[in-house]
């Protein structure tokens, strides 16, 4: 695949337009980046797995419930304060570093680690294994953060522009999905060691260790992956200078985040979307038993419905966006987050409240994959790590503030007698505040980073709804005839023309290359042996252009008169000749069709095959241009039309073409009645 080559490393705008059509899953068809992403899986699940082990194992090391809740309390707290202490420094040296070998370093680490956490277990009293976990932790999380900003770093120059949002999209869903699973094999491991029994005595605590040693595990396979893969781009200096301090560039990375409007839009925002779903989690259960009057049932409900919108929206916003500008669409999905929030502490209601946080969840995913990618595309290679180092501490920083203040907050207002009798919620106050809260930061971060200023709002967003609503909508019916030459098109146009218009119907006959004036010309200039050899690419402008012509002066016309438009050739003759003939990827010689007609698709296409043999020797005695190709060359051409066939077979009817053409037209008619309106139904003039 291509990668963008700009002087600074940066992507050219118009490379970012590609960014929106990737699809998630086209990032793994690059294969370090499908290493990569084996390895994140594994290490994600790995993680969750180990948190839940050090947890568990916290808990286990003491007796009381008081030292129980402190010990829990004690590894959550050395876990973030790493980020809080180093995490800046970290993306630092993301930018120093070969990010490559720090990733393997790192994973090394968090193996031995990991790893050492059951063994000194094993020797050590209960007090001093206690104090070596929460060493161990905050170890760990220390590792992670320098682990992170390398890995952000390097995924855009390994999947390049186009799929780096598909990229991120598995990231996200990696991170975060591993979650669940892991819960679900911890509390498998706890069954499996209990039924065991004896078995596991030589472990102290079983399920726990068990966690551990598959958790260090991961991070060992980790480390193999990454060590064994190519990452390109990183930190490269001019030979003879100096690398400047790290202290220095820290700051040159703040002082870049402070002036770029970009930078600092996406950056309010991501934290004003994660504070907004962080007050959720924070406050879910008080808001579940004072507001809702639920239980542990009602928190699990809206703990449950914001992971499930946050996976929505990472999963699907960025599809339902489609070409959308990204940079317009983050704060109004920051602005949305807010909204949803506010309208949940409003309304008391379970029903409606959950529906809201899977909106809070949803607009939070998107914003949260569109910051990533923008991050990625936007700031230069140099300056990447430091980013992402700093995102990633203030991120974390947001969350502890988020959910060590919020039940604060809402405890010191409290339930209490308002203006007009209302009864004031405190959990309400601090979810209604945080909110609006969102939404301002949401229209800071659009007035930031809009790129289309002067284009209403509005325009946009009606686009994407009748994009989504009706995608093209006419009256009448659009059948195309394709196929390789000498396959007798022309006699099966007219046969079906005949026969259509027989039945009191207006009937449009057309052809391709050539049905407009414009269009004759492009025609005599493609088929004209005289033309000589065209560059393929030029030879598909060209088909393109006479198509764009096509559709908008003869096709489109007639389809909304409600006419039946028969045209001798389409879009797929482009993918058969050019694609599959000429050998261009036919991906874009799809999207580029695609352009050319706005993406009118005919409802029905009719494929008369034959063998080139056959059908080259039918041909007149002076053949065109495309004609005079070689047998190779039309013999891939039907390859091509049989697999787009066989690709999307409700919508062909494949007939061959070597039957008497009367056999041909009866197996054509008996598939257009039962796609055919009755005559005179419809938009008939
Ligand atoms: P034409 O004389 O219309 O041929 P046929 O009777 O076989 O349809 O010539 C059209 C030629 O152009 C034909 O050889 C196929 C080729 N062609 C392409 O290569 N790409 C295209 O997109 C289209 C529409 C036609």
């Amino acid at each position: 695949m291509e990668r963008p080559a700009s002087a600074d490393g940066r992507p050219h705008p118009e490379e970012l337009v590609g960014a929106r059509v990737g699809r998630a899953k086209s990032a793994l068809a690059i294969r370090p980046f499908r290493r990569l992403y084996t390895a994140l899986v594994l290490s994600s699940f790995g993680d969750w797995l180990g948190f839940l082990a050090t947890t568990a194992l916290a808990t286990q090391l003491v007796d009381s419930f008081e030292s129980k809740a402190y010990a829990t309390g004690g590894v959550l707290v050395f876990r973030l304060l790493p980020a809080v202490l180093f995490g800046p420094l970290a993306g630092a040296f993301a930018d120093r570093w070969d990010r490559r070998l720090t990733m393997v370093i790192c994973d090394l680490l968090r193996f031995s680690l990991f790893l050492s956490i059951p063994i000194v277990g094993s020797v050590a009293d209960r007090d001093s294994s206690l104090l070596y976990l929460l060493i161990a932790s905050f170890f760990i999380e220390t590792v992670s953060l320098f682990w992170i900003p390398a890995k952000e770093a390097s995924v855009p120059n390994m999947v390049g522009p186009d799929r780096l949002e598909g990229a991120n999209q598995l990231t996200l869903i990696a991170t975060y999905g591993s979650a669940p699973v892991a819960a679900a094999v911890f509390a498998l491991l706890s069954l499996v060691s209990r039924a065991l029994g004896s078995g596991f005595e030589y472990f102290r605590t079983g399920p726990v260790d068990l966690a551990l040693f598959v958790n260090a595990a991961t991070f060992l396979f980790a480390a193999l992956t990454v060590y064994r893969l190519e990452i390109p781009g990183g930190p490269a200096r001019e030979p003879g200078t100096k690398a400047p301090t790290i202290v220095a560039s820290l700051r040159e990375g703040l002082r870049f985040m402070g002036g770029t409007p970009l930078a600092r839009g996406l950056l309010v925002g991501m934290l004003g979307a994660l504070a907004a779903g962080g007050a959720i989690i924070a406050l879910g259960k008080l808001f579940a038993e004072s507001v809702l009057a639920g239980g542990d049932a009602a928190y699990g409900l809206l703990f449950g419905s914001m992971f499930l919108g946050i996976a929505l929206g990472v999963a699907l916003g960025p599809r339902a966006l489609g070409t959308f500008s990204r940079r317009r669409a983050f704060g109004p999905s920051i602005i949305g987050a807010g909204a949803a929030l506010v309208f949940m502490a409003l309304v008391p209601n379970l029903f409606l409240v959950t529906m809201a946080t899977v909106l809070v969840g949803a607009f939070a995913g998107v914003a949260y994959v569109i910051g990533l990618t923008l991050l990625g595309l936007e700031v230069g290679d140099e300056m990447r790590g430091r980013m992402f180092g700093l995102v990633q501490s203030l991120m974390r920083i947001d969350l502890l503030l988020v959910t060590a203040t919020t039940p604060f907050i809402a405890g010191r207002i409290g339930v209490r007698e308002g203006p007009y009798g209302v009864s004031i919620n405190g959990v309400s106050v601090v979810l209604l505040a945080g909110g609006v809260l969102a939404a301002i930061v949401g229209v800071l971060a659009f007035r930031q980073m809009d790129d289309r200023r002067g284009v209403p709002l509005r325009t946009d967003l009606l686009t994407l709804i009748r994009r989504t609503a009706e995608p093209l909508s006419y009256a009448g019916l659009f059948v195309a005839l394709e196929g390789g030459e000498g396959a007798g098109k022309s006699t099966q146009a007219k046969l079906l023309v005949d026969w259509l218009q027989s039945t009191g119907r207006e009937v449009v006959l057309s052809r391709e290359p050539g049905a407009t004036p414009a269009g004759q010309r492009i025609r005599e200039l493609l088929l004209d042996p005289a033309t000589g050899g065209l560059a393929p690419r030029a030879e598909a402008l060209l088909y393109a252009a006479d198509r764009a012509q096509h559709v908008a002066h003869v096709i489109l016309p007639a389809l909304e008169r409600g006419a039946v438009v028969v045209t001798d050739r389409y879009v797929d003759s482009s993918l058969a000749y050019q694609g599959a003939g000429r050998a261009l990827e036919l991906a874009e010689v799809a999207r580029l069709s695609r352009w050319a007609t706005g993406g009118l698709r005919p409802d029905v296409t009719l494929l008369l095959d034959i063998d080139p043999v056959i059908g080259l020797a039918r041909i007149p005695d002076s053949p065109d241009r495309i004609e005079l190709e070689s047998l190779s060359f039309h013999q891939r051409v039907r390859q091509g039309f049989l697999d787009l066939a066989a690709a999307d077979p409700d919508r062909y009817l494949v007939v061959s073409a070597v039957a008497p053409a009367d056999s041909v037209h009866e197996q054509v008619r008996a598939r257009l009645t039962a796609l055919l309106p009755p005559p005179g139904e419809g938009a008939q003039p």
